[in-house]
């Protein structure tokens, strides 16, 4: 089942990532966020959780870090882990972890934290002051960024209590309190009211921390529609995680483009084609039913491949480039397309499911998602390919 793309054996199904996107992105993204014009700069977090958004996370991670980005913002700490271990092998630049889930009770994790370039997030003081034990009997300190909740009611320090909770931490001898951050809810949507209350909200808290307890090198609170939507110079690190793989968080609610690009291309071949007479079914459930004598198509790549079985009958995939439904029940392994009576299409051509010219988010408009999910979805048996 291999083929060759760039002088390397790929399986049919497989999925290009295209690091050259990538660096482009990141320099678009990189200088809209620029625009808001914070004094010394403004830091970039690569958010490269869950896989990489699909993308597979190791290479992309070492990409951007090789790109220029000062952070990259895992979910957990078996990311982390994995992630920090690549990276101390793989390349000589230097980018720091910043871990966006949370510290548990169990003290799992506490030692990385203080030995590697991890930094913790923490949303509870009884945890913070367990690490800071921790790192004090160790004779080391913990860096740490102090994640706050103004909005999204999903994890960090509550707004009533984030005050004197954060006067606590600033009195813990072995945590280094490198930054503090938020996260918006409805950043996607241009002038939303409650994403500008959340900024509110939090920019009058961290002014108030930073005037009577403690200052803090890290403020940032932006995810991609933040950085589009929501600039505001008091914010000195941004999180993009969708613009950087080349997609707007609802392209419906973003008007403006700033030139990122799809970095991935979900590829295969036809593997099977075959003259189908009128009013035969297709597929599982006969869900679909040809409505003249036609070629159908058989391309392997299926629902395990994170095609979602909600695109029977409903998408669309390019065959050398042209536009042709899919028909039936995606199954699998498999999905078929009709290539008409007078089919042009001859095995092993080319076959694109989404990527630059049939964008992901086309596919997350007829699944009823968002674009996030389609490409996350990717699943583990499909080849990740980087070219440059
Ligand atoms: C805390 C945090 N910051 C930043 C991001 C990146 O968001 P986006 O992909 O919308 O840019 C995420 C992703 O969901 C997140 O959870």
């Amino acid at each position: 089942m291999n083929h060759h793309f760039h002088g390397k054996k790929v399986n049919y199904t497989y999925a290009e990532i295209n690091l050259r996107t990538l660096k482009k992105n990141l320099e678009a993204v990189r200088e809209e966020a620029g625009k808001a014009g914070a004094a010394g700069g403004v830091k970039v977090c690569s958010v490269i959780k869950s896989n990489a958004y699909g993308h597979g996370m190791n290479e992309t991670a070492k990409a951007l870090t090789e790109f220029g980005s000062e952070y990259l913002g895992t979910a957990d700490y078996r990311e982390s882990l994995i992630l920090s271990d690549y990276l101390k092998r793989r390349t000589k630049k230097k980018a720091k972890i910043l871990c966006l889930g949370i510290l548990t009770e169990e003290k799992k994790f506490f030692d990385e934290v203080v030995t590697r370039d991890i930094e913790a997030s923490l949303a509870e003081v009884d945890i913070a002051q367990k690490l800071n034990d921790y790192a004090r009997s160790v004779n080391k300190k913990a860096t740490v960024q102090i994640q706050v909740d103004t909005g999204m009611n999903r994890i960090g320090f509550s707004m009533n209590e984030a005050y004197s909770a954060i006067e606590a931490i600033s009195r813990m001898k072995n945590l280094k309190v490198k930054g503090i951050y938020s996260h918006f809810a409805t950043s996607e949507i241009a002038g939303n009211a409650f994403a500008g209350k959340q900024l509110k909200q939090f920019k009058d808290l961290v002014r108030c921390l930073e005037s009577s307890v403690m200052k803090f090198e890290l403020r940032h609170i932006s995810n991609t529609g933040g950085i589009l939507n929501f600039k505001d110079p008091y914010f000195n690190m941004v999180r993009p995680g969708i613009s950087l793989y080349g997609y707007y968080p609802d392209r419906k609610k973003v008007v403006r483009d700033i030139g990122i690009k799809p970095v991935m291309t979900l590829r295969s071949r036809v593997n099977f084609l075959k003259s189908v007479p009128k009013r035969e079914s297709i597929s599982y459930g006969r869900l679909h039913f040809t409505d003249k004598l036609t070629k159908i198509a058989s391309i392997p790549v299926g629902y395990g491949d994170g095609y979602s079985r909600l695109l029977t009958n409903k998408s669309k995939v390019l065959i050398n480039g042209k536009p042709y439904d899919t028909v039936g029940a995606v199954c699998m392994d498999w999905v078929m397309a009709d290539t008409g009576s007078s089919s042009e299409v001859n095995v092993n051509d080319e076959v694109i499911l989404f990527g630059e010219d049939y964008p992901a988010y086309k596919l997350s408009e007829i699944t009823g998602t968002i674009v996030y999910e389609i490409i996350c979805s990717v699943s583990s048996r499909v080849q990740r390919v980087y070219t440059y």
